[in-house]
């Protein structure tokens, strides 16, 4: 008995120093990403070999380039955070140079001190290999002289190119060269061919089929991806709330957007789905109005605030609009009620076969009858600009996330978002303008119905006035006056 128990506490030991402190421990794993290959395999068609290229690295100015972004589909397939590397995935088994089998090969950049001293860690083809469970990895300076037969394919399967990607000339592996190695292997048509290529093609090449492919896999979610999920959203609930307890007239929209992102970070969400969007009063009326420069809010305006923390690349898409003053007006609670109407309806009928089309058409309805109960509108039918936007869509790796756009299914995370923007002069009566209103939640689709993930944070009139009267540990967050504590000169 008690050398069973050394053992256990030996095993412990050891399974605790091989835990990397530097690192959170709730990423997928490496079998989620590898069985998530699999599946793409088995969809593949015959004698095929399925390319993904890791996104980008983009400038911002000089030596310093934004923070990087794995691209969600190379993401998905293996959990590579890092930039300038390619992933094959071929259907059939190929043979390797001592003849052994393999179906799946990944090409990542190399280990360098001086590099990893200055822009960090790198996992290398060996690391790639160890922590991302890949068989077959190589540095990708290997790309150009790996002999792979690309004419041998009956399809070969990727995504267009359709980014800029400069070049750096002091590293021959960088994205730019894997590209254009690519292109030369498969004999990729340049400039003018190109769109005679994409009407009528001429080789293997197939630039259509992933997309597909790919919207059925990611646009289901399997339970690890849920639970990222979950937290996301947890998050950006959280957020919403502090925000509603710390709102006071006078403060910035800046400073609503750094409230809620300063929680995203307390919880470890490392990145923004989308840049935050905090419109106080008519830069509601802004759909994707990301200035927030607004340097008072006032106690008469809403504010609308669409924000999502990314957790692990899932993100959450949660809007709330709230007084700045603590108290709806009559006509702000007029037009939220009608957006939040409009919200439930679709709720109603969010479930396993519905079309996504009838989630739009069930939140247009109740808005047009709304609105013309108002007299904001004329007829029910009128066309106009007040709801100009679609009401539902995936989220997942991506905000507006791959998946498919037929009926909803078990497993589907999507948003429902209705809104309501009215901008100056364009009604008669002007107690309207500038109440722009959007709710939006997210969603779980499930057997039968549907899970509210985003309930946390309150969305009801009644809900945020009672939440914005709680005390705010910010309240006593009192920093000093900026202009008194620049230095003197
Ligand atoms: N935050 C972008 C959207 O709601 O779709
Ligand atoms: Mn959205
Ligand atoms: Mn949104």
């Amino acid at each position: 008995m008690k050398r069973i128990l050394c053992f256990c506490l030996l095993l412990c030991g050891i399974a605790a120093f091989a835990q990397n402190p530097n690192m959170p421990t709730d990423f997928l794993s490496k079998e989620w990403h590898k069985e998530r290959r699999q599946k793409l395999r088995e969809k593949l068609p015959a004698n095929s070999v399925a390319v993904f290229f890791a996104n980008a690295v983009r400038n911002r100015s000089n030596d310093v380039d934004y923070v990087y972004h794995q691209d969600p589909d190379f993401m998905y397939l293996t959990g590579y955070r890092e930039a300038n590397a390619v992933l094959l995935i071929f259907k059939d088994k190929q043979k390797g140079i001592n003849s052994n089998l393999y179906d799946e090969i990944i090409f990542v950049q190399p280990r360098n001190a001086i590099m990893e001293m200055w822009t960090g860690r790198r996992l290398g083809n060996l690391g790639t290999k160890e922590q991302l469970g890949f068989e077959q990895a190589f540095n990708n300076t290997d790309f150009k002289d790996y002999n792979i037969d690309f004419s041998s394919f009956d399809q070969i399967l990727f995504l267009d190119f359709h980014n800029d990607v400069r070049d750096d000339a002091r590293d021959k592996g960088d994205l730019y060269d894997l590209i254009e190695q690519f292109k030369t292997k498969v004999n990729y048509p340049r400039k003018d061919a190109l769109s005679v290529q994409r009407e009528q093609p001429q080789n293997n090449l197939n630039t259509k089929a992933l997309i597909e492919m790919m919207n059925d896999l990611r646009g289901i979610k399997t339970k690890e991806e849920i639970e990222l999920l979950r937290k996301a959203v947890t998050i950006s609930c959280i957020g919403q709330v502090e925000v509603m307890k710390a709102m006071k007239p006078g403060m910035s929209e800046r400073e609503v957007q750094g409230i809620h992102e300063f929680v995203f970070k307390k919880y470890q969400a490392e990145d923004l789905g989308y840049p935050s969007i905090v419109g106080g009063g008519h830069n509601g009326c802004i759909l994707h109005y990301i200035d927030n420069y607004k340097p008072a809010l006032s106690s008469k305006e809403l504010i609308l605030m669409d924000l999502g923390a990314e957790y692990h690349g899932y993100t959450a898409d949660i809007t709330r609009t709230i007084p700045v003053s603590g108290k709806f007006s009559p006509e702000q609670k007029q037009i939220y009620d009608l957006v939040l109407a409009a919200q439930e309806e679709a709720m109603k009928i969010c479930k396993p076969g519905t079309p996504f089309s009838d989630l739009y058409s069930a939140t247009a309805k109740v808005i047009n009858k709304g609105l013309k109960e108002l007299n904001i509108i004329e007829n029910e039918t009128d066309r106009h600009l007040y709801y100009p936007h679609g009401c539902c869509h995936h989220i997942g790796l991506a905000v507006h996330d791959r998946g498919n756009y037929d009926v909803l299914q078990e497993n589907m995370a999507i948003t429902i978002e209705p809104g309501i923007y009215i901008q100056e002069n364009t009604t008669k009566d002007p107690k309207w303008w500038g109440i722009a209103v959007r709710i939006e939640d997210d969603y779980l689709i499930t057997k039968n119905g549907c899970e509210h993930l985003s309930s946390y944070a309150p969305r009801t009139t009644e809900a945020i006035e009672a939440m914005m009267k709680q005390p705010s540990p910010l309240d006593k967050f009192i920093l000093p006056d900026l202009e008194k504590t620049l230095p003197k000169n």
